[in-house]
């Protein structure tokens, strides 16, 4: 059972945490790409959301999304590996469709490593459909599975 959090904003303060998390959940094996300063480049991003689950000061999980003109692009998403199976994901992924509902985006689309099982059991779960295959996506080590959700 978790107990409460709060999902917000990311501030520029939360930055290196998040970049932490994502080289450590999700780039893992790859260069780490997604460092503290293209994080907060994404913070200060006017057409992009980074999204915080926080509890008592501490970094839970993060997800980052871009917006297009009528479709958005999750571009990270983790939640730390002490928190999972609890529903936070579930939540992040919440806020991130009902923003993107209110901002008047269609579908919200996403890559997962096809290796990545758990990732894309989540995403179908909560009504992705997979979509194709990127061969090579992952610095040419592993093929990115693209999903789509359209939304209502
Ligand atoms: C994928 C991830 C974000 C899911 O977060 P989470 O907080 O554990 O997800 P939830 O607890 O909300 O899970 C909701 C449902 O999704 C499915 N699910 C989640 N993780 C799963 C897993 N590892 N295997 C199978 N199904 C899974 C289940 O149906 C789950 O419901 P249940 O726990 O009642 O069975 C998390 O595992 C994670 O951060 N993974 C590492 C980073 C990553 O893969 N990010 C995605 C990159 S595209």
């Amino acid at each position: 059972m978790i107990t409460a959090y709060d999902i917000t904003l990311a501030r520029p303060a939360h930055a290196l945490e998040i970049a932490q998390l994502s080289r450590d959940a999700i780039e893992y094996g790859l260069p780490w790409r997604w460092t503290q300063g293209r994080v907060m480049k994404s913070i200060r991003d006017a057409a992009t959301n980074v999204v915080v689950a926080r509890r008592d000061g501490e970094l839970l999980g993060f997800a980052i999304m871009k917006y297009g003109e009528d479709e958005a692009h999750v571009l990270l998403f983790a939640v730390h590996a002490t928190q999972r199976r609890s529903g936070l994901g579930s939540a992040l992924l919440a806020w991130l469709e009902a923003t993107a509902g209110i901002a008047g985006i269609r579908a919200i689309r996403l890559e997962a490593r096809a290796g990545n099982a758990g990732a894309r059991a989540f995403y179908l779960r909560h009504g992705f459909v997979e979509s194709g295959l990127s061969p090579g996506y992952y610095e040419g080590s592993e093929d990115g599975v693209r999903m789509v959700k359209h939304l209502a």
